[in-house]
């Protein structure tokens, strides 16, 4: 399993952000977490597809798309031509979710699947078949920078063995809250892709990305 540091620019100093994205990059985050938020399933606005378009080549790291957007399907082609590599969209605001998760293959992504931290993983089980990644929030979606909600812990624990149980190698990535400090039991609960806003971009991008990268090394 690869083990990987997708630092979320939710936290970058936006004034020089392709700088900050490359940073991160030659310290070994391969992928680049970009949320995005629409006021209507989350309460705050974020960015959208110009900002992807303008941003994506200025590393060459996976562009990861989270949509924080009710009706998502509306936007899966506008992100695959603004240059999303995965496109992550949330069971609760789908009123199709095979349709969208089709949609996002149809358009030659990788389809990511998010539940918030009051959904079950049972919810998802059926779904894990037909999915490259699992997005597990360990905080209410909106707003970087908030507390780990401890008991995302069990829900990754129940997703590890549901996927394995299912003879899949579907990744589960989490995202919310992720620091130095408490990464390891996101790690040892069996995550495989960290998410980390302010535990990257609060400080030194370079520096805070290397100490991320030291302990998910140990994991490979
Ligand atoms: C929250 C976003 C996160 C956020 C994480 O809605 O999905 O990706 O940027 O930020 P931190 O790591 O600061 O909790
Ligand atoms: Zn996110």
């Amino acid at each position: 399993m690869d083990y990987i540091l997708a630092p979320s620019i939710l936290s970058a100093d936006f004034k020089v952000l392709g700088e900050q994205m490359k940073l991160t990059e030659d310290n070994g985050a391969k992928y680049l977490h970009f949320d995005v938020m629409d006021g209507m399933f989350v309460p705050s606005i974020s960015f959208g597809m110009p900002v992807l378009k303008s941003i994506h080549n200025a590393t060459d790291q996976v562009m990861d798309a989270h949509l924080m957007v009710q009706e998502p399907i509306r936007y899966v082609e506008a992100f695959k031509e603004a240059g999303a590599d995965i496109v992550t969209i949330h069971l609760e605001a789908c009123e199709d979710v095979n349709a969208t998760i089709a949609k996002i293959r149809e358009c030659g992504m990788k389809v990511g699947l998010s539940i918030c931290p009051e959904t079950p993983v049972s919810k998802v089980e059926d779904l894990l078949k037909d999915i490259d990644m699992l997005l597990i929030m360990s905080v209410h979606p909106g707003f970087g920078g908030q507390k780990f909600i401890p008991e995302s812990l069990d829900k990754i624990r129940e997703a590890r063995k549901m996927i394995t149980d299912q003879g899949l190698s579907v990744d589960i990535q989490v995202d919310g809250g992720i620091y130095q400090t408490n990464v390891k039991e996101v790690l040892d609960a069996g995550a495989n892709i960290i998410v980390a806003g302010s535990a990257v971009f609060k400080g030194d991008p370079a520096e805070n990305t290397k100490a991320m990268m030291e302990i998910l090394k140990t994991y490979e």
